[in-house]
């Protein structure tokens, strides 16, 4: 065996496969569900327009021309445009709670938070985004672009980024159900959530990249959430270009 083979990455993937004469086992006992919702009910609300426009771009070419953007000019962006965005990644879409990007199991464990720094009729803060209100809940006003980029490894477009999209997992909403192999499906669920926000902001004519590199204990620490429960796991940058 090869020491890769033996490391925490490759041993959970081998460990947590499914196979036609072995069901998964795991000795994890019960695992509390968490509520499907996150809200923060004293914080103060900002309503997101439900009726935002909508960019009429044909998906194949939206497709071919997105591409990662880390430069971003200081022209604010949109209330509208970054409902909008939020729409596109985590609003939403049927009366049965469906939402805009598929989650394993219908169990959507991932949170978006903003660090909004430019954007019109939002004072620059953090904030958790309500998916069922549709509104932003005000946890801290400020600029956290420095801090966001000292966090990111020096990564100085959060500077200049419009809007930071961080996503979080509770992870207990999907491990309850799918026990060690639901660490797969969160991640995998994120990638949709960013995937959906990039081809969003393309439609919009404004750049995005996705962030993996991170310290991800000092993002939690910047949100408030408890880092046992909670994990900060993507971020996203978007801004006009
Ligand atoms: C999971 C993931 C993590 C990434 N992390 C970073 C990052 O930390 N910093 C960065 O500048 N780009 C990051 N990127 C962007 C990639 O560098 C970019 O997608 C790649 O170079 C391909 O270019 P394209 O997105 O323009 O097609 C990440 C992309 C993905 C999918």
């Amino acid at each position: 065996m090869n020491n890769y083979q033996k490391g925490i990455g490759y041993r959970y993937l081998f460990e947590t496969k499914y196979y036609p004469d072995n069901p998964l086992k795991d000795d994890l006992g019960i695992i509390p569900s968490p509520p499907p919702y996150k809200t923060y009910p004293n914080a103060s609300r900002i309503k997101l327009p439900k009726d935002f426009y909508v960019p009429q771009a044909p998906l194949a070419q939206t497709i071919a021309i997105r591409r990662s953007q880390r430069k971003f000019s200081p022209q604010p962006l949109g209330l509208e445009a970054l409902a909008f965005l939020l729409w596109a990644t985590q609003g939403l879409t049927s009366a049965q709670g469906y939402r805009a990007a598929p989650s394993a199991g219908a169990l959507y464990p991932i949170e978006t938070y903003l660090s909004v720094h430019n954007v019109k009729n939002i004072p620059p803060g953090i904030y958790h985004f309500n998916a069922l209100e549709f509104s932003l809940e005000t946890l801290k006003e400020g600029f956290y672009g420095n801090q966001l980029a000292q966090n990111a490894l020096g990564q100085n477009m959060f500077k200049q980024a419009a809007v930071v999209f961080i996503w979080t997992a509770v992870i207990l909403r999907s491990m309850a159900k799918y026990r060690n192999r639901a660490i797969r499906y969160i991640f995998l669920d994120a990638g949709h959530i960013c995937q959906n926000l990039l081809l969003a902001a393309t439609a919009l004519k404004i750049g995005a990249c996705p962030i993996g590199a991170f310290f991800d204990e000092e993002v939690d620490k910047m949100l408030g959430i408890n880092s046992q429960t909670e994990m900060t796991i993507y971020l996203a940058v978007v801004g006009k270009v």
